[in-house]
């Protein structure tokens, strides 16, 4: 029998580490169908992300790729960005040429709305791995497409690991808390990647050599942007090498036994200043909130590097 590869969306503020999301992605045609990518603002604003978005897909060799651009800020609040760790274009490192491929006409959340009424209820998972800001703003102008979505596996939060960019709050899940709040309220299956996993995938010197090994210039261009952006987190956190967050989402779609968490309720906290943003996720399963979503704790890290190198090396 054959197997249909499966519909996904990613919604995406490139940054260096979705980057290697994306890279995996179009890297995966048997198993994943990406039928676009929305751009949001995050860690740089949107006229960046949409553009990195872009330069990613010819990276990868995949101009055809549909790109929209979404929301550049978010629900209730100014933007916060990240340059501190992926430098003023969002992909720093590397010099990357400009793209020429097109970004397509309309809005990410039109593209959102529409893709999700004309594709077969269930069908379609929805990736994001930034702020939740063009999911939420789809939800609600367009109700009807929440029971449509297959599931949505995103990379946000933390319990264990608490937060990044404040003391309580991992980044996306801070920049946009009210989106966040409504994603996760939202009753569609899902599947959270939170610090808690993505600070046990580093990008230690043999993985990065790796990349660098391939010989192509996917190869290099993935060691440069790890050689920059490393820095940032070896600096704050003594660590080995830097945290890639964003392909977590993209190996579970691929090789899901990679991860183990629980199934347990995660609220978001929208009013404190000093929490706002915080995943106060029931690892312990100590009130009787109901389970929203399956938080991942776990992963085999040298599984994941071993996925992503030899992906990032397909011709
Ligand atoms: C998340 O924030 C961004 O800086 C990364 O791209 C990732 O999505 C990690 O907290
Ligand atoms: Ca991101």
């Amino acid at each position: 029998m054959t197997r249909h590869p499966r519909k996904i969306i990613i919604d995406t503020d490139p940054g260096q580490d979705d980057a290697f999301a994306i890279l995996l992605a179009l890297a995966s045609p048997e198993e994943l169908d990406v039928l676009g990518i929305c751009a949001v603002a995050g860690n740089v604003p949107l006229n960046w992300t949409e553009r990195n978005a872009r330069v990613i897909c010819e990276l990868a060799g995949k101009p055809q790729t549909k790109v929209f651009a979404g929301c550049d800020a978010p629900l209730k609040r100014p933007l916060v960005t990240a340059e501190h760790v992926h430098g003023k274009t969002g992909l720093d490192g590397p010099v990357m040429a400009e793209p020429t491929m097109p970004l397509q006409p309309g809005h990410a959340v039109d593209f959102l709305i529409d893709t999700l009424r004309r594709e077969p209820s269930g069908t379609v998972t929805l990736c994001p791995l930034g702020p939740l800001t063009n999911i939420a703003t789809a939800f609600l102008k367009a109700p009807d497409i929440v029971g449509r979505v297959q599931e949505i596996v995103l990379m946000g939060g933390a319990y264990f690991e608490v937060g990044n960019i404040t003391p309580a709050a991992e980044f996306n899940i801070y920049v946009d808390p009210e989106a966040a709040e409504v994603v996760f309220k939202a009753g569609v299956p899902l599947v959270v990647m939170p610090l808690d996993v993505t600070h046990k995938v580093l990008t230690n010197r043999a993985r990065v050599e790796a990349f660098r090994a391939l010989g192509t210039n996917v190869g290099r261009v993935a060691a440069e942007w790890a050689d920059f952006f490393e820095r940032f987190d070896m600096a704050k956190y003594g660590m080995d090498g830097a945290p890639l967050h964003d392909p977590c989402v993209i190996a579970y779609l691929l090789q899901p036994g990679l991860f183990k968490g629980r199934h347990i309720n995660v609220e978001i906290e929208t009013q404190s200043d000093l929490t706002l943003g915080m995943t106060v996720a029931d690892w312990w399963g100590v009130t009787n909130r109901k389970a929203n979503a399956m938080f991942m704790g776990a992963v085999d890290a040298d599984g994941f590097f071993a996925l992503l190198t030899d992906r990032l090396g397909r011709p």
